[in-house]
């Protein structure tokens, strides 16, 4: 799958638009854990497909245009965003593998599945908010800094 990433827009306002979409996600995927655990898996798991593109986007964006800025950095903090940003790796193997099958076995694991992924993804973002995006922002303007 390929996707336009903007590389003009600069590290601030794409850490703003990854917030906005941080909150959009969120309220989804309380509605799809709601729907998981209350209700029918099956619309929980079609729901999350249909936003699939969206989450798969978002990580990529992460990684091109945040991670890239942090790392240029080097050291320990570049250790520990890439730690963070790993977790896109499982988000992609769930969503590409496991999501298909997952209404296959019994419902209770459905169910299971698709409430510890939420709980994972919601976890992941607040943990990007809280040590990646100010790390990116940290390392965009030391490197603004060195220009000037
Ligand atoms: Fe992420
Ligand atoms: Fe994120």
């Amino acid at each position: 799958m390929a996707y336009r990433l903007d590389y003009d827009e600069p590290v601030p306002a794409v850490i703003q638009r990854l917030k906005r979409e941080h909150l959009e996600l969120r309220n989804k995927l309380l509605y799809i854990q709601e729907e998981a655990q209350n209700r029918d898996p099956k619309v929980a798991k079609s729901i999350l497909e249909s936003i699939k593109f969206e989450i798969l986007r978002h990580a990529v964006e992460e990684e091109a245009r945040l991670l890239r800025v942090i790392e240029s950095e080097g050291g320990e903090k570049s250790r520990i965003a890439l730690d963070i940003t790993r977790y896109h790796r499982r988000v992609t193997e769930f969503l590409h593998d496991d999501l298909p099958v997952i209404t296959q076995g019994s419902e209770m694991k459905a169910r299971k599945g698709i409430q510890e992924f939420v709980t994972q993804l919601l976890i992941h973002n607040d943990m990007e908010e809280e040590v990646v995006f100010p790390l990116a922002l940290q390392a965009y303007e030391l490197q603004n800094a060195r220009k000037r």
